[in-house]
C-alpha cells in the first residue's frame, strides 16, 4: 500500500478505509512504516478527525495488532478505566467489591508516570503482590474470585504502545479519535466486554473543559456499541486530588479504610467509587437499577465482604492479605511530619498537577519510564476546597524519605494552595454520566 497516498487523503479531510486503517496499525506494531509517515498521518488525524466508522476501525486493528484474548470468566468480563488522577485509587476499591456484588473484573492496569499514579505500583506496595501475571492466571483468578488486576504485557495492543509515544513527543495527544482508540483498543484487547470510564476534566486533564470531555466521553460510548461492548462513562472534576492520600502504600491503605467503612460520610472517594461501581454492575449485567446496584455496593462496604475480597484477591496474587487488617504491615517512610494551615481562611484553590509532581519528586512516582519508586513516600491532605482553615490546624501530613526532602515537600505543597479570606465552593465532583442513551446528572451523592 502507498502511504504517501494515504497521507494526501487524511490531509485532505477524507475518510481512510478499513484496509488502509489496518495498514496504519499494523505498520505501527510491525515497525514497518516509518516513524515520520505515521507521525505525519497523527498530526493530519489530530487537525481533520476522524468519522466514528474511522475511530471504530483504528480501535480493532490497534486491539488485534497483538494478542486479544477471549477470557471465559464466568460472567460479563468488567473493565473500569480513568483517564488519569491523583490520589485516584477507585480500582483497588472497585475490584473487590464489584467482584463481592457478583462482577467479574478483569483489568490490566499501568504504571504511574509523570504527576499521575499507577495501579501497579500501588498494589506491589503490598508485600509479596504479584502484578505479572500470566493470561492464563490472570482469567482463571479472576474466574474463580470476581477480580484480578495485573500489568498490561508486552503483546498488549502493540499498535498503541507505537503511536502513543510518538503521539507524546509531536503534539498529538489531545486528539478525541487518537484517545478514545488508544484507550478502547487496550481495553478491547484485554478481554473486557463491559467498561466504565472515568473521563477527568479540568486543568491538568486530558480535556481541559466539560464539553470537550463530554464529547470524548460521547465518541467513547459509541465506539463501544459499534464494536459490539457496552461503554459508559462518568465525567468527573480533577480539580483536586480524589482521596486524601496521595502516594503508593498510602493510597492502598486509604482503599482499605473505604472498604472497612472508615471514610467519613460523603467522602468523595467513596462518591466515585460507588457511582462507578453501580455502572460496573449495570454494564456488565448484574444490576439493572443503578440506585438499587449502589446500595447493595453501600452494604457490601458495611458487612465487611467488599474488604474480604480485597484480602482473597491479595492473596491469590502472592500478596500478604493480613494488610486489610493491619495497615502498618504496608512500606512506613521514616519522617513524618504535619503541616498546619499557614493562616486562618478557606482552601479555594489547588493545583492538581503540582501536588502530583510533588509527590513523584518525592519518590512516589518516575520522570522517566523505568525509574525504580518509594512505595512508602508522599503525603495526606486533610483539607479540600471550600473547607475552612485554621492557623495551626492540620494540612499536610508528609512522609518522606529524607528531611530535605520533606523540606522541599513543604515549601512546595504551600506554594500549590491557594486561600482566601472568604468562603469558595467545594469543587464540583461527578458532572455527567454519559450512556448510549444520551447525557445526564448523577443524582444524589456524589454531587460534591
Ligand atoms: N490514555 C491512553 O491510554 N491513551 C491516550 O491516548 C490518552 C490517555
Ligand atoms: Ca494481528
Amino acid at each position: 500500500m502507498d502511504f504517501i497516498a494515504l497521507l494526501e487523503k487524511k490531509k485532505r479531510g477524507q475518510e481512510l478505509t478499513r484496509e488502509e486503517i489496518a495498514f496504519f496499525a499494523e505498520g505501527a506494531a510491525r515497525g514497518t512504516v516509518p516513524d515520520y509517515q505515521l507521525s505525519a498521518l497523527l498530526m493530519a488525524i489530530r487537525l481533520r478527525g476522524m468519522t466514528d466508522r474511522e475511530t471504530r476501525d483504528l480501535t480493532l486493528c490497534m486491539a488485534e495488532s497483538g494478542h486479544m484474548l477471549t477470557p471465559d470468566v464466568g460472567g460479563v468480563p468488567v473493565d473500569k478505566h480513568s483517564t488519569g488522577g491523583v490520589g485516584d485509587t477507585t480500582t483497588l476499591i472497585l475490584a473487590p467489591l464489584v467482584a463481592a456484588a457478583g462482577g467479574k473484573v478483569l483489568k490490566m492496569s499501568g504504571r504511574g508516570l509523570g504527576h499521575t499514579g499507577g495501579t501497579l505500583d500501588k498494589l506491589e506496595s503490598i508485600p509479596g503482590m504479584r502484578v505479572d501475571l500470566s493470561e492464563e492466571t490472570f482469567v482463571r483468578i479472576c474466574r474463580e474470585t470476581g477480580c484480578c488486576v495485573t500489568g498490561q504485557t508486552a503483546e498488549l495492543a502493540p499498535a498503541d504502545k507505537t503511536l502513543y509515544a510518538l503521539r507524546d513527543v509531536t503534539a498529538t495527544v489531545d486528539s478525541i479519535p487518537l484517545i478514545a482508540s488508544s484507550i478502547l483498543s487496550k481495553k478491547f484487547a484485554s478481554g473486557a466486554r463491559a467498561i466504565v470510564l472515568d473521563v477527568k476534566t479540568g486543568a491538568g486533564a486530558l480535556m481541559p473543559t466539560e464539553e470537550e470531555s463530554v464529547a470524548l466521553a460521547q465518541t467513547m460510548v459509541r465506539i463501544g456499541t459499534l464494536s459490539g461492548r457496552r461503554v459508559v462513562a462518568v465525567v468527573s472534576g480533577m480539580d483536586e486530588p480524589l482521596g486524601s492520600h496521595v502516594g503508593n502504600a498510602l493510597e492502598v491503605r486509604e482503599a482499605i479504610d473505604v472498604l472497612s467503612g472508615r471514610a467519613r460520610e460523603g467522602d468523595p472517594l467513596t462518591a466515585v467509587s460507588l457511582a462507578l461501581g453501580a455502572l460496573m454492575l449495570q454494564a456488565g449485567g448484574v444490576e439493572k437499577d443503578f440506585e438499587r446496584a449502589r446500595a447493595r455496593l453501600r452494604g457490601l462496604i458495611r458487612d465487611g465482604s467488599g474488604l474480604n475480597k480485597l484480602r482473597e484477591m491479595i492473596s491469590r496474587q502472592g500478596g500478604d492479605p493480613r494488610v486489610c487488617d493491619d495497615t502498618s504491615l504496608l512500606p512506613a517512610a521514616p519522617v513524618l511530619r504535619q503541616v498546619p494551615c499557614p493562616s486562618d481562611g478557606f482552601l479555594c484553590g489547588v493545583d492538581c498537577t503540582r501536588l502530583g509532581y510533588i509527590a513523584q519528586r518525592m519518590g512516589a512516582g518516575r520522570a522517566r519510564k523505568g525509574d525504580s519508586i518509594d512505595p512508602a513516600v508522599g503525603f495526606v491532605i486533610h483539607r479540600r476546597i471550600g473547607d475552612r482553615c485554621r492557623k495551626g490546624e492540620p494540612l499536610f501530613t508528609l512522609h518522606a524519605r529524607t528531611p530535605e526532602s520533606a523540606d522541599r515537600a513543604e515549601g512546595e505543597l504551600l506554594s500549590a494552595l491557594s486561600f482566601s479570606e472568604a468562603s469558595c465552593p467545594k469543587a464540583r465532583l461527578i458532572w455527567d454520566i454519559v450512556d448510549e442513551n444520551g447525557v445526564y446528572p448523577l443524582t444524589g451523592e456524589g454531587l460534591f
